[in-house]
């Protein structure tokens, strides 16, 4: 049941502090994370020397801010592959390696093949997911669910930032399991993702200025999501839920990347939305905001406590201060409530959107 709410994506958007502390529950214990489910993996997971990381769509993208995580936490080399791709690739995998399998529903098609060929191969599978007892889940050799609950709308919401708490913590897990982080450093980053419910019920207070600002870019038929490091992977979120439920054209890029060809494209007008979150690449992304800005883009930014990209930019919103590793789950929420109000300012079916399933089991 979808009421008081006018459509599922819009209750699941808002279940998401909910979802995110069920996610959380019983997984973090003085400072450290738990995973009693990984209890037999841990030999392999502390002993292997790089991770292949597989899923379709949003999920993907958060396995995009996983391999970040995991590299940068954990140390481990992360090849991520969209499964339509991993499954037809002569992929270099067998014995000791370990593949990371993220999918919501456990039943996509490709996917699902691409966690049979990895076994096949000899590799050990270690699935995200958040059904129990789906395919995937009933196939891999360890599971972590997310405890997202039932997601009914097409486009997923909740699942995807479950699906980016559930990768940080696995980071954080294998970053004390390996040794690649002292403690000192890895405690206060758990504490730290105690508190990730409650920013993103913050954020959540913006659905208002949000759905107004929609109904002003309803019209435009073309976006363009700009980002660096885990911005980007948000940026791509962001630019495909736009893009599947208001039928807009939405593009992510690396904002680097603009230079080598995209730029082009920015025109008057043109809306970019640019994540400006992670210190360390601010400076980088501020002068990237600035070269669109030259080509008359309108331009909204998200950034967390940086208040110079705010005299840069036509609207900006600052996101809680944190640390920036733990961003991506809160900054990808106004980008939902954007796509959403866009979606149905253009009178979008937005839970059934066209052409598209909620569970794709063929290829
Ligand atoms: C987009 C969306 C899809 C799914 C993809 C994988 O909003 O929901 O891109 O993420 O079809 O689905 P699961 O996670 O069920 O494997």
């Amino acid at each position: 049941e979808k009421a008081p709410y006018p459509h599922f994506m819009l209750k699941e958007i808002h279940e998401q502090p909910r979802a995110l502390r069920d996610t959380l529950r019983g997984r973090i214990e003085g400072g450290r994370v738990v995973f009693p489910e990984l209890e037999e993996a841990a030999f392999h997971l502390r002993e292997c020397r790089r991770l292949f990381l597989t899923a379709c769509g949003t999920a993907f993208h958060a396995g995009l801010v996983g391999k970040y995580l995991l590299e940068k936490l954990a140390r481990l080399p992360v090849e991520a592959d969209i499964a339509s791709e991993f499954r037809y690739r002569d992929l270099t995998l067998g014995p000791g390696d370990v593949v990371l399998v993220i999918s919501q529903s456990g039943e996509t098609a490709d996917t699902l093949a691409a966690l049979r060929l990895a076994k096949e191969k000899g590799a050990k599978v270690l699935a995200i997911t958040n059904v129990v007892g789906s395919s995937v889940a009933r196939e891999a050799d360890w599971v972590l669910y997310t405890w997202a609950g039932p997601e009914i709308a097409v486009a997923s919401t909740k699942a995807y930032t479950a699906q980016v708490l559930l990768v940080t913590l696995l980071a954080l897990y294998l970053a004390e399991l390996r040794g690649t982080l002292p403690s000192e450093e890895i405690i206060p980053l758990v504490e730290e993702v105690k508190f990730l419910p409650e920013r993103v019920a913050q954020v959540l207070a913006w659905e208002e200025e949000i759905a107004r600002l929609a109904q002003a870019l309803k019209e435009q038929e073309h976006f363009f999501f700009i980002g660096r490091g885990l911005d980007w992977a948000v940026a791509e979120e962001g630019a495909l839920k736009l893009k599947e439920i208001s039928y807009i054209h939405a593009e992510a890029y690396p904002a680097g990347e603009l230079k080598h060809g995209t730029l082009a494209l920015i025109t008057e007008g043109v809306p970019v939305v640019a994540l400006a979150t992670q210190s360390h690449l601010f400076e980088k992304m501020l002068s990237n905001i600035k070269e669109v800005k030259a080509r008359g883009a309108w331009v909204l930014a998200l950034t967390a406590d940086d208040q110079a990209v705010a005299g840069e930019t036509d609207v900006c919103f600052h996101l809680p201060p944190g640390n920036p590793l733990l961003m991506p789950a809160v900054a990808v929420v106004p980008l939902q409530l954007l796509a959403y109000y866009v979606a149905v300012a253009r009178g979008c079916d937005v839970d059934q959107p066209r052409n598209l399933a909620k569970s794709v089991t063929v290829e």
